[in-house]
């Protein structure tokens, strides 16, 4: 043990994910087991990502957290799970290199106390699902810090279902699973971030008044009094995994587009099913269904693809080939509010001037202020090891480096 070693930290950043076969609803609430199987796109670090830093030390006296610098409950239950389980294994681990030397023992005691800091790149009020990539971020900076490896999506999904999707880069489908310990209810990779290099992904910050039923309690309503959702869950998702899975590995677009389409819209119907009915979106996302329907259709062909979660905002997905144009007609839309300066960040766009026909087809009722940016993204990694130490979240003293 170097038990002369004041402190040991580690740095890592995980993604955030985008489901195009939406999971809705628990069978367990404490494992966080699902009813249905799910698959989504990891969305590229370079735009979306948190950074987490854990740090142990003798010199600790409680374990202690900060989420984008401010300091929060660390007794939150889901990540204490993370934290008892991330702990477990390192003692499985521990006790099975018994007897062949300690070279799989972390160089601490496992009875020092934790402090962890995590930021999103990404406000947290844009309404992005930032649990994902934070509970993936959490587990696997705890990994790298006790030395643990393994399954650790079943892990990352007791912290957030949808966050050991973000265990893998690329596509990734979460397997329901059938065990009533969640043993095989886990995430693996249906093609890496590389396979398909002309996706785009274009996501549409809406101007949002109010904070929606969050997705936790929005489920469980939805379990307890919607027939549509168990239909969906039983009869329609298994084939829909199973052509999903396909389209992604043809690289067909308009199939893969249609039936990512189809799914946000009848995730939305199983909202609409669930009672009281929850409404996740707006006017504006139903004015950005509208305008994908009516390119698609000048078109007669899928060009572009929405989902939307369980909020207001629209993510698109087009190939690379359709991001100029149809960002322009965007922006005809929906006049950005203050000139339009950062309007579009992320990937770079270029200026575009679509044909008169098509704007006059497609754009229709415009309205201004209605998106409060958008951003292009890409198929990205899963969560990486960050090497630099400078880019320590904690500072020698193990405390955030703004406060040191
Ligand atoms: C609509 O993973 O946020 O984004 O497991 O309760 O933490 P908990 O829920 P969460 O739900 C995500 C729901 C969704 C669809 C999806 O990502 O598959």
């Amino acid at each position: 043990m170097a038990d002369d070693q004041p402190l040991t930290r580690v740095t890592c950043t995980a993604p955030v994910n985008i489901a195009v076969v939406k999971y809705w609803g628990k069978r367990d609430e404490d494992l966080i087991l699902p009813i249905n199987s799910s698959l989504s796109v990891t969305l590229h670090q370079d735009q979306l990502k948190t950074t987490t830093t854990a740090a142990v030390s003798r010199d600790f006296t409680e374990d202690r957290l900060w989420l984008n610098g401010k300091e929060s409950d660390i007794e939150h239950p889901r990540l204490q799970s993370c934290l008892r389980e991330i702990r477990r294994l390192t003692r499985k681990r521990c006790s099975e290199s018994n007897g062949e030397g300690n070279s799989d023992r972390p160089p601490f005691s496992l009875t020092y106390k934790v402090h962890i800091a995590s930021e999103n790149n990404f406000p947290t009020a844009a309404g992005l699902a930032s649990s994902a990539a934070g509970y993936a971020c959490l587990v696997y900076t705890l990994a790298k810090l006790y030395g643990v490896e393994g399954e650790l999506s079943e892990v990352a999904r007791q912290g957030s279902g949808s966050a050991c999707r973000s265990m893998f880069g690329g596509f990734v489908q979460w397997l329901m699973g059938e065990e009533a310990d969640g043993k095989d209810s886990i995430a693996q990779q249906v093609a890496p971030e590389t396979h398909w290099p002309e996706l785009r992904i274009l996501i549409l910050v809406v101007s949002a008044e109010k904070k929606p039923v969050g997705s936790t309690a929005g489920m469980q309503t939805s379990v307890k009094t919607s027939l549509l959702l168990k239909h969906r869950a039983k009869a329609l998702v298994p084939e829909r995994m199973a052509e999903m899975i396909r389209h992604i590995q043809q690289r067909n677009f308009e199939a893969f587009g249609k039936l990512t389409m189809q799914e946000s819209n009848q995730f939305h119907a199983t909202c609409l099913d669930t009672f009281p009915p929850l409404f996740y979106l707006n006017d504006t996302s139903k004015q950005v269904i509208a305008l994908v329907h009516r390119f698609n259709a000048h078109y007669g062909k899928t060009k572009v693809a929405y989902t939307f979660d369980a909020g207001p905002n629209a993510v698109l997905f087009m190939l690379e080939e359709t991001v100029d144009e149809f960002v322009e007609v965007v922006r005809r839309s929906f006049p950005p509010a203050n000139n339009g300066g950062q309007f579009v960040k992320g990937l770079p766009v270029e200026a575009a001037t679509p044909s008169e026909e098509l704007l006059s087809a497609v754009v229709r009722d415009p309205a201004p202020g209605a998106l409060r940016e958008l951003l292009l993204t890409k198929p990205g990694p899963g969560p990486m090891l960050v090497g630099d130490p400078s880019a320590h979240l904690l500072g020698p003293d193990g405390l955030p480096q703004s406060y040191s």
